[in-house]
């Protein structure tokens, strides 16, 4: 069985892509690096990449994981301006032995040492956007993540059972410079093994990472509940406990797959859209209601 799962509808080409090589039997990893790449280079998505939307000081400062569920293996990049494809950079790191989470300047100079491509990121339009931010802004107004795209987060699995998860996201408009949310947090915005599954998150990170939700997912995948029961509890029981505790939960939508290729989604808002293929299945968008 091979599989692919993505947060919103902006996800279908890539895991589209990814669906067509996993279907010739590529590798989890390949076909998600694939996936995620083309979400990053596709400039009308302003949540993501190419195009993404800018910090307070009008710089798309990126942010990027990818996961190996067979060896755990982790690589993140946070911060990071003026590289086409953060989620290359992390796959990279995710082999080194140490040095797996590089930030800011760091994280360039290593992007630059290995060759990757470097890019004004900051599209005409996301100026424009910034502009306007600028005009309405007050002293109140708060950072919301977008609404009806945010972080891409994926979980894929190959025919060989191997699987791996993977995200990327400009983060909040508006958020202050170095300013790193749950996407490349590991446990967060993102977590897999092989053994189990995988689940990502996209919403306000400052919330999931309060929870660790993905992890949460695994850990009840792992005590035999299905990811949409996983999804469910994990998304639900913190969605209250943020609510008891602080009156308020972020907006979070967590995506999961187990080493079968079922899947599972649960989300606290609104309008929250996800893409799906597996062998059974063509690539599909739902909106969750
Ligand atoms: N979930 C994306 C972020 O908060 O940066």
């Amino acid at each position: 069985m091979y599989g692919i799962i993505a947060t919103w509808r902006m996800a279908l080409e890539g895991i589209s892509e990814a669906a067509d090589m996993l279907k010739k039997s590529a590798d989890a990893g390949d076909s998600i690096e694939t996936a995620i790449r083309a979400v990053e280079d596709f400039e009308f998505y302003k949540s993501v990449g190419y195009g993404g939307l800018p910090n307070e000081e009008m710089e798309v400062e990126l942010d990027a994981a990818f996961m190996d569920g067979d060896t755990l293996d982790v690589g993140c990049v946070g911060a990071i301006k003026d590289f086409a494809n953060p989620v290359s950079i992390a796959r990279m790191l995710s082999k080194e032995p140490v040095n797996n989470f590089l930030v800011g300047a760091g994280a360039e100079k290593y992007a630059h040492r290995h060759g990757f491509e470097r890019k004004n990121m900051l599209t005409e339009r996301a100026k424009t956007h910034y502009h306007n931010r600028v005009k309405e802004t007050t002293e109140n107004t708060e950072l919301k993540p977008y609404s009806g795209h945010d972080t891409v987060g994926m979980v894929c699995l190959d025919d060989k059972g191997h699987m791996t998860a993977a995200t990327s996201t400009s983060g909040l408009f508006m958020k202050h410079a170095g300013r790193v949310g749950d996407s490349p947090v590991s446990g967060s915005g993102f977590y897999v093994d092989s053994e189990v599954g995988g689940a990502s998150a996209t919403g306000l990170g400052e919330d999931v990472m309060k929870g660790c939700v993905s992890y949460e997912i695994i850990r009840l995948m792992k005590e035999g509940k299905t990811p949409q029961e996983a999804c469910d509890i994990a998304v639900n029981t913190f969605d209250k406990e943020l609510k008891k505790r602080r009156g308020k939960a972020g907006d979070m939508s967590l995506i999961a797959m187990n080493n079968k290729g079922e899947w599972g989604v649960t989300t606290n808002i609104e309008g929250f859209s996800f893409a799906v293929a597996t062998e059974n299945e063509e690539p599909t968008v739902y909106l969750v209601k």
